[in-house]
């Protein structure tokens, strides 16, 4: 480890992402984006994220650069050398429990003057770190704002009884259909079961309520610097609740993928944070194709699915005889893999591409993109909306369900799809996104989205401007 070089005088940030790759993304960007404004960083992984970046990116991946450097603390789950993706609850469980020991070691080991911690919202053993030690912290929400403001409802929502489910029959006997009309910036037909999916629980001790209760009690009932990937024209309603309703200063500083494009430093953007090895030759296969011709077909790195709602994508998708480009997870497919039948194959493989993990962004942004088949994870979304794709919508589970909702019914840059995913429907579906007209309009809408975003990320725009004021208002330190 190269020691930090304490003659620069750079202000020194603590950056701590959540271990799962749909908040290892926009913490690396901010962390960038931090560094182009002279901190010094300190970017902390898990052991286990660690290893597995140096798996897919290579020995050099994670080498310290001046004024950028790695460390690690273990996550407290038991040791694997399985690449598949993580368990949520567990996680959350987990780092809750056994992060703050080996994260105030660290600092101490650091041996010298940190000037803020940069947490992810849901990583708030750093703040009783930073508590104790009197130093400032930023917390990184990685959701939409529509997602948060549902989060930190949940206490109202235990109030008033609609969460934890009286039992099991709620999940299919309409229930979720409640509106829920009072909570404030959110759209006045939202439904429970837009809120996040994790209020669908019978269990009191449930652990990712009680998680996101403690989270709420630590990060947001304080006058706390949050962050949050989104941009104040595409949430304006949410932000103004937010900022309204609870004690944080709120900085809307996204898409923060476009805002680190400004950054003229190729070391930097050599930095990445894929956990999966990409492929890159799905650029050439794209260059082949006509524009706005390919669908692109993604579920994120958290979506799991049977294995016959696998085969009812992979024959929807055939039978719309549209070329695609589909990222199947080696991890996506429950039980052993993700079979398909020789027929499916021969079908499918005529006109599409299935890898296991893509350049996203730069996928999106390729002229031959014509469409997204997406779960609605936050980033996926804000990408796709920034490269003017618009979407057909299959949340999976957490924020997804809202951000659907908001793309579909707010924004008008998404068509759902019934979670009991039927080829005719998916066929259906993907075609009115390609050739439809309601895909048109929704194509003209993403469009003018793109624009805002690059808007608000460009001289002079919002984003740009939130986040030069938040470095202002970092505190000197904590009384
Ligand atoms: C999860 C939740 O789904 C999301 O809603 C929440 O806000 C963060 O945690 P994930 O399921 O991974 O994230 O989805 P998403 O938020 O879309 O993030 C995936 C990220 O991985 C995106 O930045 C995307 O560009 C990247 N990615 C995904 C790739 O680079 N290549 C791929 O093949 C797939």
């Amino acid at each position: 480890m190269a020691p930090i070089d304490l003659q620069t005088n750079k202000p020194h940030a603590v950056c701590v992402p959540f271990p799962a790759q749909g908040h290892l993304n926009p913490m690396l960007n901010l962390a960038k984006l931090l560094h182009h404004r002279g901190f010094h960083i300190t970017y902390v992984n898990t052991h286990f994220n660690h290893k597995r970046l140096l798996k897919s990116r290579g020995p050099d991946a994670l080498e310290d650069l001046p004024d950028f450097r790695f460390e690690s603390i273990p996550d407290g789950l038991p040791p694997s050398d399985d690449d598949s993706t993580q368990d949520v609850p567990s996680l959350c469980d987990s780092t809750r429990k056994n992060c703050l020991v080996p994260f105030q070691q660290l600092l101490c080991k650091l041996n010298v003057p940190v000037r803020c911690i940069v947490s992810d919202s849901s990583m708030y053993f750093t703040g009783k770190a930073a508590d104790e030690l009197g130093i400032p912290i930023v917390y990184l929400c990685t959701a939409s704002a529509c997602s948060l403001i549902s989060y930190l409802y949940i206490p109202e929502l235990i109030d008033k009884g609609l969460t934890p489910l009286k039992d099991e029959n709620c999940l299919t006997n309409g229930y979720l259909d409640t509106v829920v009309d009072w909570i404030p910036g959110l759209i006045k037909d939202t439904r429970l079961k837009d809120l996040p999916t994790f209020i669908r629980t019978t269990d009191p001790n449930d652990i990712i309520i009680n998680f996101c209760l403690e989270g709420i009690n630590i990060s947001f009932k304080t006058q706390s610097l949050v962050i949050l990937n989104t941009f104040d024209q595409l949430e304006h309603q949410v932000l103004e609740a937010l900022s309204s309703k609870f004690p944080p200063n709120f900085y809307s500083i996204g898409p923060l993928h476009l805002l680190v494009k400004e950054i003229q430093d190729n070391a930097l953007h050599s930095i990445g944070s894929n956990l999966w090895k990409q492929d890159f030759e799905c650029l050439e296969w794209l260059n082949t194709k006509e524009p706005k011709s390919v669908v692109y077909v993604n579920f994120g790195s958290i979506t799991v699915m049977s294995p016959k709602q696998l085969q009812e994508f992979a024959w929807g998708l055939a039978n719309t005889k549209k070329p695609f480009v589909w990222v199947i997870r080696p991890d996506l497919v429950k039980g052993d893999s993700a079979i398909l039948s020789s027929e499916l194959l021969i079908e499918t493989k005529e006109r599409g591409i299935m890898i296991s993990w893509c350049p996203q962004e730069q996928v999106l942004s390729h002229p031959s993109i014509g469409g997204f088949l997406t779960h609605s994870g936050w980033n996926s979304t804000i990408e796709s909306l920034s490269a003017g794709v618009p979407m057909v919508c299959w949340p999976f589970f957490a924020d997804q369900q809202i951000n659907c909702r908001y793309s579909c019914t707010e924004w008008g840059i998404g068509m759902e799809i019934d979670s009991n995913v039927t080829r005719d429907e998916v066929e259906k579906l993907v075609r009115e996104l390609m050739e439809g007209e309601k895909g048109k309009k929704m194509r003209d809408k993403t469009v003018e989205w793109k624009r805002e975003a690059q808007r608000a990320t460009g001289t002079g725009g919002s984003s740009l401007l939130n986040f030069d004021r938040m470095i202002k208002e970092i505190p000197d330190g904590l009384p």
